[in-house]
């Protein structure tokens, strides 16, 4: 890597086209270390998804999309059905690296529809297509996220504290975040927002990503543990808080962060507006509610010894390690999707919000 560029200046995901390679910054060694690296069979691509190396649900849809064009140049036939059904056998290995954030299955489905609807074609000009609608989907997350930050802003004033949960920061997307995206667009309009980032157990996006981009940022950004929220609310310091998302229902329940719902229930308590950022891309309408959504369990020993020097806990306790957790959508004030916030009741609001969308792709 270029040690002269600062964690922002770095790109999240990056197709190499050379190499023929997804190139990722390893967030397992954040902030410790800036290593960049190269993923190029399925294997690789699958134990970074579920290692979290890359993480973040738009960053995983990203990695995802260059992953299946990086293993679909290595396929090696000319013959458009063995072609498909290989492509299919990498496609499903890959979406089974991770379950709860929708946008893996979303840009793998996408990357498929590119495959199925040019059956005339040349396996190498499908190829070419691959890459394309791979390198889109990436551009268009930045503008997604551009445009979340645009309508958050409208949601909060100069000075404002804002609380956000686990890492929806650049580091999850390809530019700006979801949930940090407000953030970075109030800064450079000279906002001076304060930021209190939850640590996050127990693998520590909020302390090791959001608290790293955005202290790199120049923001005031104040780190605190999980269970300090309900103190820094009834000081009064929260304003508002922003969090991002792994998929929401069609009735506007939202997967997300472990812990996601627990800050819900204390901005609830404290009259605070809690808002979730959302790009259409992870709301998943075939989902009716959040009892619908598979949550992630993890290996106990992110909780028990992962981070710490010695092991934290005895031998052999039991664990309970859920990766995410649904907030009641009678929780959530607001839905910040790039085509404006969603408010309950939210099968009424995602109807506009799509039929925008559509409008707009004619
Ligand atoms: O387990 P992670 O680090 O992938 O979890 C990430 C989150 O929960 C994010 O808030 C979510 O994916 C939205 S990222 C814009």
């Amino acid at each position: 890597m270029n040690e002269e560029k600062g964690i922002l200046d770095q790109e999240t995901v990056a197709l190499d086209e050379e190499a023929v390679a997804v190139v990722i910054i390893d967030q397992t060694k954040l902030p410790g270390k800036t290593e960049l690296i190269r993923l190029r069979n399925a294997q690789e691509i699958w134990d970074a998804i579920y290692l979290l190396k890359v993480r973040g649900a738009p960053a995983i849809g990203v990695a995802a999309a260059f992953g299946i064009y990086v293993l679909a140049e290595q396929i090696g036939t000319k013959d458009y059905d063995a072609f498909l059904s290989e492509f299919r056998k990498q496609k499903a290995y890959l979406d089974s690296a991770r379950p709860t954030a929708v946008n893996l299955s979303w840009a793998l489905n996408r990357m498929e529809g590119v495959v199925t609807s040019h059956p005339k074609e040349s396996v190498k000009e499908i190829l070419r297509l691959l890459k394309k609608e791979a390198q889109d989907i990436k551009e268009e997350d930045i503008r997604v996220c551009r445009s979340i930050g645009e309508y958050g802003l409208g949601l909060v004033k100069p000075g404002d504290g804002i609380l956000t949960h686990c890492n929806a920061g650049q580091l999850a997307t390809s530019r700006y975040g979801t949930a940090t995206a407000p953030i970075y667009l109030g800064q450079e309009k000279g906002y001076h927002f304060r930021v209190f980032a939850d640590e996050t157990r127990p693998l520590l996006q909020g302390a090791r990503l959001t608290a790293y981009e955005l202290h790199s940022a120049g923001v005031d950004v104040t780190l605190i543990c999980d269970n300090m929220a309900s103190m820094v609310m009834k000081n009064g310091w929260v304003n508002a808080v922003f969090v991002g998302c792994d998929r929401v229902a069609a009735n506007g329940d939202v997967a997300n962060k472990i812990g996601t719902s627990g800050v819900a229930v204390l901005a609830s308590h404290y009259h605070i507006p809690f808002y979730v950022c959302a790009p259409t891309s992870t709301i998943d309408l075939s989902t009716s509610t959040g009892a619908e959504i598979c949550i992630e369990q993890r290996p106990g020993e992110e909780v028990t010894q992962m981070w710490y020097k010695e092991r934290m806990a005895p031998e052999g306790v039991k664990v309970f390690n859920p990766a995410f957790d649904v907030t009641d959508h009678g929780l959530i004030s607001g839905i910040v999707t790039e085509y404006g916030v969603a408010r309950a009741p939210y099968e009424k609001a995602f109807r506009e919000i799509f039929r925008k969308k559509e409008g707009t792709q004619e």
